[in-house]
C-alpha cells in the first residue's frame, strides 16, 4: 500500500520509559518490552511487528487478548496511563534481510533504520514517537552493547540506560567475540568521553585509522557546530554482513566493516578517505538526526541532506576543499542527476512511497546536501550559523519536519523561503540556458531555466538558482571575482558595465546550484578557462567539458578533442604543484557519462562506439604526451605509504598517468608496479590496467593467493574483474566468478562487488545481445527472496535502460519483467520495477 505524506497524524500517546530485556540465542531469542504509555490525545494504541511469535500481552500486569491486524496491533480502551509489557519470541539465524535483530560472524547485531524495530518486538516503530531506553542483555557473549551508557556489567549480562529520548530506529544492540581499540575524548566543557571501535579478534591493528577519524570527527563538530558528545562512551562495532555503509544508533554506531577496517597493504587511499567520511557522518548524527531528529520518513532528507553536507565540509576541511568538491559533483552528476532524469525521479523531499528503504537515494542524500549548501551560499556564512544554532536550540529533543527547518532560516535571517522551498517538493534538474551579447564594454548574460516533467509531476515553477559566476579577461587575469547572482524567474538578465574587451564567463563556480548548463562556448575558451580559472571547480569544468565534446564527437562519428589534447599541455606542465587535481583533469568523462550527455542532448548513445572512442583518444593522449606521464609517474612514487591527501594525491596522479602509459607499454610499467607496491592503492590500481590489458591471469592468481583470508580484500578482487575486463569478455567473467564457492552472495559486500562490478562496466552491462542485462536480473531474482533491500537498490542499475536503440531496449525491459513476474517478489524490489517499467 502507498504511504502518503498528508496523510500524517500525531500518535496519541507519549513514552516515558521504554525497558527491554534480551534473552539472546540464535534460533530463539526472546524480547520481553515494557513499555509506559501516557495519552496525549484520543486514539488507539497501534504498535507495529513484523515476523514475532507472540508468547505474552500485559496492560498494567494484566494477559490481553489482542489478535495482530496484519502488521499491527490493536488496542482499544485503555486508560490514560499504563504499562504495556509483550513477551516475543525471534529467529536471529534466519534473518538473511538484516533488518532487525540478526546474527553476522557470529555475532549478533541490529539494524534499525527505517522499520527494522518491528523485526524485534511490538513497538510504535515511527520515528516521531521518542523515549529513553532501558536495555538488558542476556548472553554468554563475552561483550554485549547497547545505545547509551553503561549501568552494569556482569558475567552473562549487561544493562544500559539511555537517557536521550530517541524512536526506535536508532536502538541497538550487539553481541559477541569483540575486542576493542580505545581511545578517550575530553569534550569543549570538559566531559570525559570513553572511546572504542569493536572489532573481532586480530582485527585490532586494523581499526587505528577509524578511532583517529573519530576524534577528528569530535573535534570538528565542536569547532565547526559548537556541538558537544553527550554520553559517557561512544562505540562503534565493525560487522561483516551489512546493507548500507553504516548506522547512527545512539552511542553504539554500528558500521559495515569496509568502512572501519583498514591496513595500507588492504585498503586503498580511496577507502581511507571514505572511512574517515563515513565516521564522521555517523558521528554528525548524534545532532542531526538523533538529538534532532525527523517527524516521518518524508522528511529523511532533514537529517541526511544536512549530515552529508556536514560530512562534505569535514572532508574539505580535513583534505583539499576542491577536490572534495570536484568529486562531491562527480558523483552528484553520476547518481543523482540520473536518477533525476529518469523514471524513478523523486524530490528530496517525497510525498509518497511503498517502501521506505527505497528512499535512500542519491537524492535525498546528495541533492539534499546540495540544496543545504545552495542555502548557505544565499545567505552566507554568519547567517547560516546563526541558523544552525537556532535549529539546535529551537529543536533539541523533537522531531522535525522540512517545514521546521526553513522556518528556522527564515527566522534567523528574515528572507522569505516560499520559492526557494521548491527544492525539496520537486523533482529534475533544472536546465540553465546561458546566452551572452558584449558590446561597448557592456556583457549582458541571459539566463533561462526549465526543469522537464518528471513522474507525477508535469509542471515545473521556476527555482531560485544561485548562479555563482567570475569572469576572465582575454589574457587570462581575472577582470570579476566570484558573484552570486540570484535567478528567481524562468528567464532573467544580468549586465556587467566597464568591461575593456569580450572576457570570459566562469560560470557556475564551485558548482553552486544543482543544475545541468547549456552554452555555446569555444574550445579557446574552454581552453582559456583550463589554464587560467581561479576558481578550481570552474577551470577543472572547463577541461572536462571540452574532453566530453570531443569524446560525443568521437563516439557519433565525427572528429574532435584535439582542443583537448592540446590543453593537456599546461595540465601536466601545472600537475606537480597540486597532483591530486591534475589527476582529476587527467582522467576523461566515463562511458557511463558519455552516454547520458549523448541522451541530454536528443541522441541514442552506442555503448560500443563510446567505449572505442574513448579508448581510442586514451591511446592518443598517450602517444602524444608519452614522455611526461613517464617523467610524472616516477616523479609521482610515494616513499612511505601514509593515508593523507598529500600522498593520495600524489598516487591518484600517478595512477593516472599509469592508465595512459599502459596503453603504450603493454602494462610492463604496471606488472612492476604490482609486483613491487607495499600499498593496495597502487596494488589494486596496477592490478585494474592488467585486467584491462589481458595481462592479469598470473597477477590475479598471486592477489588470491596473498589475501584468499581477508573478506573486504578479496571483494576487490571480485569487483574489478567484470569492471575492467573487456566488454566482451566481462560477462563470461562475472559467470565464472558467480559460479566459485568463495562467491558469497549473501553477504551484501560480497554480491554488491561481483554485480555492481559488472554494471558499472558501461559496455558490458549493456552489450548488444542482452547478456549483462539477463545476467544482473538472474542474479537479482537469485538475491530478493534472502535480501530484499539490497536487490531492490540494486535494480536502479536499469533505470536508464530507456534511453538506449529500441532492441536493447527490448532486451532490458524482458529481463525487468522476468523479476517482476517472479512469484512472492517482495514489496521493495516490486515498487523499483514496477516504477522503472513504468518509465518517466
Ligand atoms: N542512516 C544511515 C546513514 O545514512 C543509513 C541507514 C539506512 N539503512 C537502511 N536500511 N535503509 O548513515
Ligand atoms: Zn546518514
Amino acid at each position: 500500500a502507498t504511504q502518503y505524506l498528508a496523510d500524517w497524524q500525531a500518535y496519541p500517546f507519549q513514552i516515558d520509559q521504554t525497558r527491554l530485556t534480551f534473552h539472546l540465542d540464535p534460533r530463539a531469542t526472546r524480547v520481553l518490552s515494557q513499555i509506559e504509555f501516557r495519552r496525549i490525545a484520543p486514539g488507539d494504541l497501534v504498535l507495529d511487528g513484523v515476523g514475532l511469535t507472540t508468547l505474552h500481552l500485559a496492560i498494567d500486569g494484566k494477559p490481553v487478548t489482542a489478535t495482530p491486524e496484519g502488521e499491527r496491533l490493536v488496542i482499544r480502551d485503555l486508560p490514560d496511563a499504563f504499562t504495556f509489557q509483550a513477551e516475543v519470541q525471534i529467529d536471529p539465524q534466519a534473518n538473511t534481510a538484516l533488518e532487525g535483530l540478526y546474527l553476522s560472524g557470529g555475532m549478533f547485531c541490529t539494524q534499525c533504520e527505517a522499520q527494522g524495530f518491528r523485526h524485534i518486538t511490538w513497538y510504535p516503530d515511527r520515528p516521531d514517537v521518542m523515549a529513553p531506553f532501558h536495555v538488558t542483555i542476556h548472553s554468554d557473549m563475552p561483550v554485549l552493547l547497547s545505545n547509551g551508557n553503561p549501568v552494569s556489567q556482569s558475567a552473562g549480562m549487561a544493562e544500559w540506560h539511555d537517557p536521550w529520548p530517541k524512536p526506535a530506529y536508532l536502538f541497538a544492540l550487539v553481541a559477541g567475540d569483540l575486542r576493542a581499540v580505545s581511545d578517550s575524548f575530553t569534550t569543549m566543557s570538559g566531559a570525559d568521553v570513553a572511546l572504542n571501535v569493536w572489532v573481532r579478534p586480530g582485527d585490532e591493528p586494523r581499526a587505528g585509522y577509524a578511532l583517529e577519524s573519530l576524534i577528528r570527527s569530535m573535534q570538528w563538530d565542536e569547532r565547526a557546530y559548537g556541538r558537544e558528545y553527550d554520553l559517557s562512551v561512544f562505540n562503534i562495532v565493525a560487522v561483516d554482513d551489512f546493507n548500507m555503509g553504516a548506522m547512527e544508533n545512539k552511542g553504539l554506531n554500528i558500521f559495515n566493516s569496509k568502512l572501519v577496517l583498514a591496513t595500507a597493504e588492504t585498503a586503498t587511499d580511496g577507502d581511507y578517505e571514505r572511512i574517515e567520511g563515513v565516521i564522521g557522518h555517523e558521528y554528525f548524527h548524534n545532532w542531526t538526526g538523533n538529538r534532532i531528529t525527523c517527524r516521518d520518513w518524508f522528511q529523511l532528507c532533514l537529517k541526511e541532506g544536512l549530515t552529508v553536507f556536514r560530512d562534505q565540509q569535514f572532508t574539505s576541511d580535513m583534505r583539499s576543499a576542491a577536490v572534495k568538491r570536484i568529486a562531491d559533483v562527480q558523483t552528484l552528476r553520476a547518481r543523482q542527476f540520473r536518477e533525476d532524469a529518469g523514471p524513478l525521479a523523486h524530490p528530496p523531499r517525497p510525498d509518497h512511497y511503498q517502501e521506505i528503504n527505497n528512499f535512500y537515494t542519491a537524492t535525498v542524500y546528495e541533492k539534499g546536501a546540495e540544496v543545504i549548501g545552495m542555502l548557505k551560499r544565499l545567505v552566507g556564512d554568519d547567517a547560516y550559523r546563526a541558523a544552525l544554532d537556532l535549529y539546535f536550540s529551537r529543536h533539541d529533543g523533537q522531531a522535525c519536519t522540512i517545514e521546521d527547518w526553513i522556518a528556522v532560516f527564515q527566522d534567523a535571517t528574515g528572507r522569505d523561503l516560499t520559492q526557494f522551498k521548491l527544492w525539496y517538493t520537486d523533482a529534475g534538474t533544472p536546465r540553465l540556458t546561458m546566452t551572452e551579447t558584449f558590446t561597448d564594454g557592456t556583457l549582458v548574460l541571459d539566463f533561462a531555466q526549465t526543469t522537464a516533467p518528471t513522474p507525477g509531476q508535469p509542471e515545473k515553477p521556476a527555482r531560485v538558482i544561485p548562479i555563482a559566476l567570475g569572469l576572465i579577461g582575454p589574457n587570462g587575469d581575472q577582470v570579476l571575482d566570484t558573484t552570486v547572482l540570484e535567478m528567481t524567474d524562468a528567464t532573467q538578465s544580468f549586465r556587467f558595465d566597464g568591461l575593456g574587451a569580450r572576457p570570459v564567463v566562469s560560470l557556475l563556480r564551485g558548482f553552486s546550484a544543482p543544475v545541468t548548463v547549456t552554452r555555446q562556448m569555444s574550445p579557446a575558451d574552454q581552453a582559456l578557462l583550463l589554464a587560467h580559472d581561479t576558481d578550481p571547480f570552474a577551470r577543472w569544468q572547463a577541461g572536462h567539458d571540452l574532453a566530453l565534446d570531443g569524446l560525443i564527437a568521437r563516439a557519433t562519428g565525427a572528429t574532435g578533442g584535439a582542443e583537448f589534447i592540446r590543453a593537456l599541455a599546461g595540465v601536466l606542465d601545472d600537475a606537480p604543484a597540486d597532483p591530486a587535481f591534475a589527476a582529476l583533469c587527467l582522467a576523461l568523462p566515463g562511458d557511463e557519462e558519455i552516454a547520458t550527455t549523448i541522451a541530454t542532448r536528443g541522441a541514442v548513445p552506442d555503448p560500443d562506439a563510446i567505449h572505442a572512442a574513448r579508448r581510442a583518444m586514451m591511446t592518443e593522449i598517450a602517444t602524444a604526451y608519452e614522455a611526461q606521464f613517464a617523467g610524472l609517474y616516477d616523479a609521482m612514487a610515494t616513499e612511505t605509504y601514509h593515508p593523507d591527501a598529500k600522498g593520495a594525491g600524489r598516487r591518484s596522479l600517478r595512477l593516472a598517468c599509469l592508465a595512459y602509459l599502459s596503453r603504450l607499454d603493454g602494462g610492463d610499467r604496471a606488472q612492476h608496479l604490482f609486483a613491487s607496491a607495499d600499498n593496495m592503492t597502487e596494488r589494486q590500481g596496477a592490478l585494474e590496467q592488467l585486467i584491462a590489458t589481458g595481462r592479469a591471469a598470473q597477477p590475479l592468481a598471486e592477489f588470491e593467493a596473498q589475501f584468499r583470508d581477508n573478506r573486504l580484500v578479496m571483494d576487490k578482487w571480485f569487483m574489478v574483474q567484470p569492471l575492467r575486463a573487456a566488454p566482451g569478455d566481462a560477462v563470461a567473467r562475472a559467470r565464472e566468478l558467480a559460479a566459485r564457492p568463495d562467491f558469497d552472495w549473501k553477504n551484501p559486500n560480497r554480491f554488491r562487488a561481483l554485480i555492481a562490478g559488472l554494471t558499472a562496466n558501461h559496455a558490458a552491462f549493456h552489450a548488444a545481445d542482452g547478456s549483462g542485462y539477463d545476467f544482473v536480473a538472474e542474479w537479482l531474482m537469485k538475491l530478493d527472496p534472502v535480501n530484499a533491500q539490497t536487490t531492490a537498490r540494486m535494480s536502479s542499475a536499469f533505470e536508464t535502460f530507456a534511453r538506449y536503440d529500441t532492441a536493447r531496449q527490448a532486451k532490458a525491459r524482458a529481463a525487468l519483467q522476468r523479476i517482476a513476474d517472479l512469484p512472492g517478489l517482495s514489496r521493495n524490489t516490486a515498487e523499483m520495477v514496477t516504477r522503472i517499467l513504468a518509465g518517466p
